[in-house]
């Protein structure tokens, strides 16, 4: 039997257990156990809480607790009991993912209670609410589970039924659900209620189509810069030239929310990140009114290296981002917050690299943020090696003439294999360089690398596991590469 007690209990006891090689330094993580999806993400009271589907006695997924951390800044967490376990009938083998929304100055989850059966048909998946006024201690709601088989539409799978996101709209709650098309692919069902307990059926908001994946989890909608945003994390989405060669994908589509109809109408469809580890990402605005986003960063049907060499814990979120939308397309920056925690800048201004490769001694380090500016008009291929010792790298190359960014994490240190059909270690998007200039925002982890190409217009995310010390920083050029500017602050939360 879980219960939260026990949770709470292990963690305490075991923390201390895990191995410290790859924890992270200003990425949010577990004391201890498995995390996947961030849950619940919200600014309540002047400060970030988000949760996370979390099971602390292994570092593999199990049935689901909903892990707490709080933030004033959303760099430096601290970590909160664990809010909710699988202790009811209708949750009995899981609290999967879902939304946290502030009501009459309480704080409301709602989550799906995942129900197993003696068969995969038997499963079932059902809305729950449990509710706090301190933003820490939760109860379940009387009414449990508030949306049921019942409440679905024909065509729609009572198994594949969850990750509830709501949304305020005047006096009425929405809450998206993914859901799995009987006739075969994702789409979004539509509720809504006025008090977040009864809830009626409205409308299937939007359906995939052929080719569109096998199943939608983990929607989120918002209106930003003129524009509405749905975004969906997608399972077996096919791999489409250098789009979505992950097994699951995260899919942002640009269009136009209409609620009279409860319809979502599409402009614009496109990865939302290409890297190799990103997936169920939630958004929230704060009191700045700023679009923030976070993920998992790590990837379905993957060895995770901490947990196959035994470090007692696996999953961490992405750097919070902020969103904007310029010629319809999404820009992912990092919060500003995390410039407050730069120390040591170190700066190289006007180098010119012809067919050589320098190492920059004086500039190695494990957790660091790079900001590189670089002129590649005469330039055939550019290279960076970041992370790196005698044996590992984990590259990031610019083909000049192809336009063409690439990041490689084939020699980073400890080997993902993963379940696709072909094996996934390197990545490119196809960028211009904006009159022959590129910028490079680069944010490196004990166990990760965010890249921020060009202010923001592209992102690779994925995570690395260098097997002994790698902290040294090298960059070649083929033809001529002109670094304008190299910026480089450690990172010490
Ligand atoms: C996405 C997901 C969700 C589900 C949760 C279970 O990563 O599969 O659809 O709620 O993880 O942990």
């Amino acid at each position: 039997m879980y219960t939260l007690e026990r949770a709470n209990n292990y963690i305490k006891k075991s923390s201390n257990q895990v191995k410290q090689g790859y924890r992270h330094h200003y990425h949010l993580m577990a004391p201890i156990g498995w995390i996947n999806d961030p849950n619940g993400f919200i600014y309540y009271k002047g400060e970030y809480h988000l949760f996370y589907q979390y099971y602390p006695y292994k570092a593999e997924w199990g049935p689901m607790h909903w892990g707490h951390a709080k933030s004033k800044d959303l760099i430096k967490w601290e970590t909160f009991p664990v809010a909710l376990a699988p202790d009811q009938i209708y949750d009995k083998d899981g609290c999967f993912s879902g939304t946290a929304i502030e009501k009459d100055g309480k704080m409301y989850l709602m989550y799906t209670g995942h129900i197993m059966g003696e068969k995969d048909e038997d499963i079932r998946q059902v809305q729950c609410i449990a509710v706090s006024s301190d933003g820490i201690n939760f109860e379940k709601a009387e009414q449990n589970p508030v949306i049921t088989e019942d409440h679905l539409p024909k065509n729609a799978a009572p198994q594949d039924f969850r990750d509830p996101k709501v949304i305020k709209k005047g006096e009425l709650y929405f809450s998206l659900i993914a859901s799995k098309a009987e006739d075969g692919g994702g789409q979004i069902l539509l509720y809504k209620s006025r008090d977040l307990l009864d809830w009626e059926f409205v409308s299937v908001m939007l359906k995939g189509e052929e080719g569109e994946g096998a199943m939608w989890e983990c929607p989120d909608l918002f209106s930003l810069d003129g524009k509405d945003v749905l975004i969906i994390s997608v399972e077996g989405l096919p791999k489409q030239e250098m789009k979505f060669p992950n097994t699951h994908s995260v899919v942002s589509i640009i269009g136009k929310m209409d609620w009279e109809e409860g319809t979502f109408h599409k402009e614009k469809t496109e990865e939302l990140d290409y890297g190799l580890d990103f997936y169920a990402p939630q958004t929230i605005t704060d009191d700045s009114n700023r679009r923030i986003m976070t993920s998992w960063m790590q990837m379905w049907g993957r060895n995770i290296p901490t947990d196959t060499e035994n470090h007692g814990w696996a999953g961490a979120m992405t750097l919070p981002r902020e969103l904007s939308i310029k010629n319809n397309h999404i820009y992912q920056r990092p919060v500003g917050e995390i410039k407050n925690y730069y120390k040591n800048k170190q700066s190289i201004n006007n180098i010119r690299l012809k067919d050589n490769s320098k190492e920059f001694a004086g500039l190695s380090g494990e957790v660091y943020a790079l900001e590189l500016d670089l002129d590649t008009k005469m330039g055939k291929r550019f290279e960076l090696e970041v992370r790196s010792n005698e044996e590992e790298k984990t590259l990031i190359t610019y083909d000049c003439h192809a336009d063409l960014l690439e990041l490689n994490r084939k020699s980073s240190g400890v080997e993902l294999v993963g379940n696709e059909k072909e094996q996934v270690f390197k990545r490119a998007v196809y960028c211009e360089s904006e009159n022959d200039k590129l910028n490079l925002e680069i944010f490196v982890d004990r166990a990760s690398i965010e890249v921020f190409i060009n202010k923001g217009k592209f992102t690779m995310t994925s995570t690395i596991y260098p097997k002994k010390k790698a902290d040294k920083l090298k960059i070649a050029a083929e033809g001529e590469i002109e670094i304008i500017s190299l910026n480089k602050w450690d990172i010490e939360v």
